[in-house]
């Protein structure tokens, strides 16, 4: 087998979602010092802006510093190289999170056993559906009292839209937690409530009448385990992996990540089952992880790491064939051919210059300014990679400039931050007048505070009445023209030049809907 496709098969590359709070830093990290990334707890620095400090802008820099060191955290396990690739649980940089989305093969969903689905693990789970990103979703805090776990599991598959497949289940909760069953391996794990850690390596129980299971944990938690499971049998499917990799099953792990407890389960069962680099669609042809030719596109870009330099990281997903340090290749948006002399690589908070890098791998490329998200990078053929859509804001402000002295500087700063994907600017059609959205209000001040300290450019903002952002499609001759006609004071052109509508509120968008019936209204900007 060639090299190339050794090293595609073993890469596995996911990020982890959740609402915050619900453990996803301390489950990346348990999963890191499994790799032997990390030598000790704590080394991963958490992205998330703490609580109360959403004001604070220094703590956003800051913030802002940790988290290019955790773009993409890799690590080796059991023969597979793992790519875990960060996504900003706080909402303001939901944007950030969406486009992380669109390079992982697979996720894993953390939901917290007490509160539950919560708003932002529904809005990043309907990402991962859309595209049919292979799930698996992990029960955290075990440790601590919580929700039934059947109440769980159905407010689960009714908020998510998912088909669960629990492949652990857990014994008792909270003050009573004795640990999990692994349907998986067929092994029953021991929770020690004093230190805290598994007891048992895996006991292995295929037959539960067995009476060693009362002797571990006594009649009572067996005779509910038993019957528990049985219900479990009767109510869910069973595990198919055709079904999980097309997104069509959810298998679920019970466990607490502080403890680390079920947590090697969970990354024994994620090598075994989760797929390897996916083919991607360019607007071309589909392409093939196993193609010789390298293409990767940019999902990300991270600006000014240092405040002197204006310097940017471009964050390439190697979608094909492999990548080479200092090797021609061409940015297909703007027709240059270009070559890296130190392309990046990311390994837990450390970073590196890397010669090779293969299908599922992220790439760092220092960039002045030349990249846009979503950009194709190839060996030469024309590719268009699409499925990296921009997502309606929820947030609208007019955009002025403050000081007529800078207006080069604010144009250019703003298409600058615009590349990155920090906001989306929309040109109102009726009067050129600039709109800019953002999925969080934090937004703004992060843009003032760039144009300034970066561009030496002044704006000041004023409110615009939009509640969302929806890409319109309808063909010439349709009922287009007489749309355009009466809401032209709600439509503008987005940074592509396509026409969206800026609808005022939830009502308006639906009588707006009603009387344009023939025309679609997105809530993305691919469809
Ligand atoms: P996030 O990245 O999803 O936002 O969550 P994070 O891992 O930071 O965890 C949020 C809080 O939940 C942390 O406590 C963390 O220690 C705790 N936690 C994570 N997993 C478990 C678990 O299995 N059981 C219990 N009981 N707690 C868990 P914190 O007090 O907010 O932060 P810290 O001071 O401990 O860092």
């Amino acid at each position: 087998m060639s090299n190339l496709i050794t090293e595609l098969q073993r890469r596995r590359t996911f990020g982890i979602v959740s609402h915050p709070d619900a453990g996803k830093t301390t489950l990346t990290e348990k999963l890191l010092l499994f790799g032997g990334a990390i030598q000790e707890a704590g080394a991963v620095k958490s992205n998330k802006i703490k609580k109360g400090a959403t004001s604070d802008f220094m703590e956003i820099e800051r913030q802002r510093g940790i988290s290019v060191a955790t773009s993409v955290m890799a690590f080796e396990y059991q023969g597979k190289h793992i790519n875990i690739l960060d996504t900003p649980g706080h909402q303001d940089f939901a944007e950030d999170t969406y486009r992380t989305l669109t390079a992982v093969d697979s996720a894993i969903v953390v939901v917290d056993v007490a509160k539950g689905v919560e708003t932002q693990t529904e809005k990043l789970v309907s990402v991962c559906r859309m595209r049919q990103t292979p799930i698996i979703v992990f029960i955290n805090k075990l440790d601590r009292e919580g929700r039934d776990a059947f109440d769980l599991l159905d407010e689960i598959e009714g908020k998510l839209g998912l088909r669960l497949c629990p492949l652990s289940w857990p014994i008792g909760m909270g003050a009573d937690f004795q640990g999990v069953y692994d349907l998986w391996s067929k092994s029953l794990l021991i929770y020690n409530q004093v230190s805290k850690q598994r007891v048992v390596e895996g006991l292995s129980f295929s037959d539960l009448s067995s009476p060693e299971l009362v002797n571990r944990i006594g009649e009572p938690a067996a005779k509910a385990l038993r019957e528990e499971l049985e219900l479990v049998r009767g109510v869910y499917p069973e595990f198919d992996r055709d079904s999980y990799l097309s997104g069509q099953l959810q298998p679920v792990f019970f466990g607490s990540a502080l403890n680390n407890f079920g947590v090697r389960e969970l990354l024994n069962c994620f090598t075994e089952i989760a797929p390897s680099p996916q083919p991607k669609q360019a607007e071309e042809r589909m392409v093939r992880p196993d193609e010789v030719k390298f293409s990767g596109f940019v999902f990300k870009i991270h600006a000014n790491i240092d405040p002197n330099h204006r310097s940017r990281i471009a964050f390439v997903k190697v979608v094909s064939g492999t990548f080479e340090r200092n090797t021609n290749y061409v940015h297909v948006r703007e027709g240059k051919s270009l070559k890296f002399s130190s392309p990046m690589t990311f390994l837990a908070s450390k970073r590196e210059v890397v010669e090779k890098a293969y299908p599922g791998d992220i790439v760092g490329l220092p960039d002045t300014g030349l990249f846009r998200i979503g950009d194709s990078l190839t060996a030469g053929e024309s590719l268009h990679f699409s499925g990296i859509p921009s997502f309606s804001p929820e947030h609208f402000r007019f955009i002025n400039n403050a000081d007529p002295l800078k207006s080069k500087q604010l144009a250019k700063g703003v298409d600058q931050l615009m590349d990155e994907g920090v906001a989306q600017l929309f040109t109102l059609v009726a009067n050129g007048r600039k709109v800019i959205g953002t999925v969080g209000a934090l937004q703004y001040e992060v843009i003032q505070y760039r144009l300034e300290h970066e561009y030496g450019a002044k704006c000041s903002y004023e409110p615009f009445p939009a509640y969302k952002a929806l890409w319109i499609e309808g063909d010439l001759g349709s009922q287009l023209e007489e749309f355009q006609r009466m809401k032209a004071r709600q439509l503008a052109t987005d940074k592509f030049g396509r026409l969206v509508f800026l609808a005022d509120s939830q009502f308006g968008l639906q009588l707006t809907q009603e009387k344009f019936s023939t025309l679609s209204f997105h809530e993305k900007s691919e469809f």
